[in-house]
This record gives C-alpha cells, structure tokens and sequence, in this order.
C-alpha cells in the first residue's frame, strides 16, 4: 500500500514526527524540507531515497502521473528493501489510476502492481532471504513503479535469477490469470477446444500455449487493425490452430469453420461488444464464457435462445480474488510452474523493455497513444 511507505524520520525531518503508517500525502509533503541533516544521529536503517511515478489524483494517466523522489524509508526487523529492477504497465495499472478500478490505493500513490526485484538489505529478523536475491510481490501490491520499495518479508517470493528479468516481472498478473482461467471452470482434457478473443493480449498469448502444452485446441479471434496478418502467422507460431479477425466471422455458421477441431466448450472473453457474441456463437450446446476483461468498453450482448436453446454459462474471473482466496502454497508452486516454462523458452509473449527514465513515452505507447505496441516494461 501506497500509505504504508514510511518515514520514521524525527530526527531527519527537523522534528516532524513520521511513523510507519504517515500517510504518502504526508512524506510527499515533507519532501520538501531537508532530509539529511541529522542521518549521523540516526541508527535504524533506512532505504536510499526512492525515485517514483506518483499520482495526487484520478485521471488520464499521461496527465496525472509525475515522476518524483520520495525520501528514505525505515527498514524495520521484518522488512525487505528491493531495488526494483523491471516492472510492467498492465492495463489494469491504467485503470487504477483513471480511478476506474474496483480496488484501488489511497491518494497520492505509487503506481504498478508487479515487478521484480532484488534484495538491497533486509531486517534483523528477516530468515530467508539476503542482498542481491530477486523477489517478486506475491500477491503483488501497488507501488512497483519505483526505485526502491519496503514491504515486510511476507510479501516477496523469491525467484530464480536465471529467469528473463521482464518475464519475472510479469509472470503474476497475465500468465497467472491464463493459467487460472484454464484450470478453474472446465475440467478440460487433451483433444478439447477453446475459443478465445483478445488473443494478441499476453494473456491470450499466454492461453494458447499453455493450451497447446496440454493438448488443448484453440481458437483466436483477434480485431480488424493493421498488422493482423503478422499476428496472425505470430500466434500460429505459439500454437494457435486457428487465427480470425473479427470480419472474417462475418458469416452465418461460424461453427461450419472448425474442419475436423472439435466444437469449443469454454470461452475466454476480455473484449465485450461483438468480440463476446463471436464467442457465444463458437460455443458448443452447454459450453461456458469466461469473460476477465473489457477491453473495448461496449457491453455484451448475449440472444435469450443462447441460454434457452444452447444452454450457455456466462461467468467471470478476477485474479485479485483468486489471490486473495488461502492459496498461498498453490499460487506459489504455480508461479514456479510458469517461470520454468519461461527459462525454457516454452512461454514467451512480445514484450517492449523501456528505460525507467522515458517513462511517459512508455506509458503513451501503453495507453496505445503511439498505435499498436508490445506491452510496455519498465527497466530501472
Ligand atoms: N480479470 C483478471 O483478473 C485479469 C487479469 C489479467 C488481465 N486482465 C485483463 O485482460 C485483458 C488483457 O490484458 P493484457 O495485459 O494481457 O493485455 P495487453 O497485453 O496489454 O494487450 C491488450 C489487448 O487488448 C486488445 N485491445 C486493446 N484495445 C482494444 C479495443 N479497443 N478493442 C478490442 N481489443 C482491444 C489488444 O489488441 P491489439 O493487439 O489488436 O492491439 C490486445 O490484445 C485486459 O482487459 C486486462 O485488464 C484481467
């Protein structure tokens, strides 16, 4: 949280009393004084000062982030500081900014929610964990988007450094959630299909070959945008059986275009609008969608004969529920899972690494102000 970012600074702030829990308005209020003067006189340790992306309020990203320093952190006994080292911008980072996000940390905050990083210097009590190993919020929580974070030992899973430093920084979020989404509604077995929209998303980069590794078909529908051809023939290298746009679904029995791949029975949906009715149209009698996302903003529209007569389930995923169900040991071995798959070149998605220091040309490219672009990780 970006609240619990301390300063238990008396003796640096001229007096000003900061405890563990002072609010971030407060630290970045104090900023402004000078921090130094007394640190001889102070012997717990702290943290260096932390360069950060900060928003005061809800709004357009690209208008209300700023990047800012934040003062030096206490490093309390069952604390881990981190250096981060690469941390994505995720769609939903986007949205808790905008204000738009059902869960979102108080004002002023840090933005990001996953990374990685490494361990700069731990507590007293801390077992476990020493400098220079890396670690990832699990759960991840807000205020990746900096240089330096302090949270308690319980937050950081370690990982193994040999894994690609952007995929350790991502591997929470989408390729958790392709998992998961696999998993959790259909007991799915080789030789099955699923159909899936949003497909060139790292989720659904992440679904198709997660599938593929199980023996499951699938599916992909992607939208009409320059390029498509590429991430057509892109897909269909990770192990898509098959790519369509979104027109060339134009036609009366979409079904009639499978050949010899048997009929889909879940759906994946983080689009809405006509994306979703393509979905329900593939669907064999009593298949299931899955919708996580919305990415086009329109509403889906679903026939009364699609329950009636099809007898279709519509349900949702949230990860951040998931999460926060007891499944610590379970989440745990699933992200060791998916990272091993990541050493070994068996799960990859199209990502853009950018400096730390271009960060608002990262966040435009993000925000898809600079047409379409990889997704976007910040390196510091
Ligand atoms: N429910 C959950 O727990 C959960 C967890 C993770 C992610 N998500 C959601 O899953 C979705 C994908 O996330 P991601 O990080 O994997 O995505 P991403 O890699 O950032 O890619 C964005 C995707 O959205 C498509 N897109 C963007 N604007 C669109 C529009 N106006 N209409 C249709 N498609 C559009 C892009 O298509 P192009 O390639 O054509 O640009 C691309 O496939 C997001 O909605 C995200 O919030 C949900």
């Amino acid at each position: 949280m970006a609240t619990a970012r301390i300063v238990s600074l008396k003796a640096l702030v001229h007096g000003v009393s900061v405890s563990r829990w002072t609010p971030l308005s407060r630290v970045l209020r104090l900023r402004s004084r000078p921090l130094y003067s007394a640190v001889r006189d102070y012997s717990a340790a702290i943290s260096p000062p932390s360069k950060a992306v900060v928003y005061d309020q809800h709004g357009s990203p690209d208008v209300v982030t700023r990047v800012t320093e934040l003062p030096p952190v206490e490093i309390n006994d069952n604390d881990v500081c981190v250096r981060m080292l690469a941390a994505p911008i995720n769609p939903s980072d986007i949205n808790r900014i905008e204000g738009v996000y059902p869960v979102r940390p108080p004002l002023p905050a840090v933005g990001g929610y996953e990374g990685v990083g490494e361990v700069h210097a731990i507590g007293s009590a801390v077992k476990g964990l020493s400098p220079g190993d890396w670690v990832i919020p699990s759960p991840p929580s807000s205020g990746t988007w900096q240089t330096y974070v302090v949270k308690e030992q319980s937050v950081w899973q370690k990982v193994d450094k040999s894994t690609p430093m952007e995929y350790a920084a991502t591997v929470i979020v989408n390729p958790l959630t392709a998992l998961r989404m696999l998993e959790d509604f259909i007991a799915l077995k080789s030789g099955d299909t699923i159909v899936q929209n949003g497909a060139t998303s790292i989720v659904g980069q992440c679904v198709i070959q997660l599938a593929r590794l199980r023996g499951i078909h699938s599916i992909n529908i992607i939208r009409d945008r320059a390029g498509s051809d590429e991430a057509k023939a892109h897909l269909k290298q990770l192990g898509a059986d098959e790519v369509y746009t979104e027109s060339q679904l134009e036609v009366k029995n979409v079904r009639g275009l499978l050949g010899n791949i048997p009929e889909p029975v879940l759906g994946f949906n983080c689009v809405g609008g006509n994306a979703a009715s393509l979905i329900l149209k593939f669907l064999k009698q009593g298949g299931t969608m899955v919708t996580y996302g919305g990415m086009s903003k329109k509403p889906i529209t679903v026939s009364t004969s699609a329950f009636i007569f099809k007898e279709l389930t519509l349900t949702g995923f949230w990860l951040q529920r998931w999460m926060s169900s007891d499944k610590a040991e379970e989440r745990q071995s699933m992200i060791d899972y998916l990272l091993g798959l990541c050493r070994d070149g068996k799960l990859k998605y199209e990502l853009e690494v950018a400096p730390f220091d271009d960060f608002h040309t990262a966040l435009e490219k993000a925000m898809g102000k600079r047409g379409r672009q990889p997704k976007q990780v910040l390196k510091f």
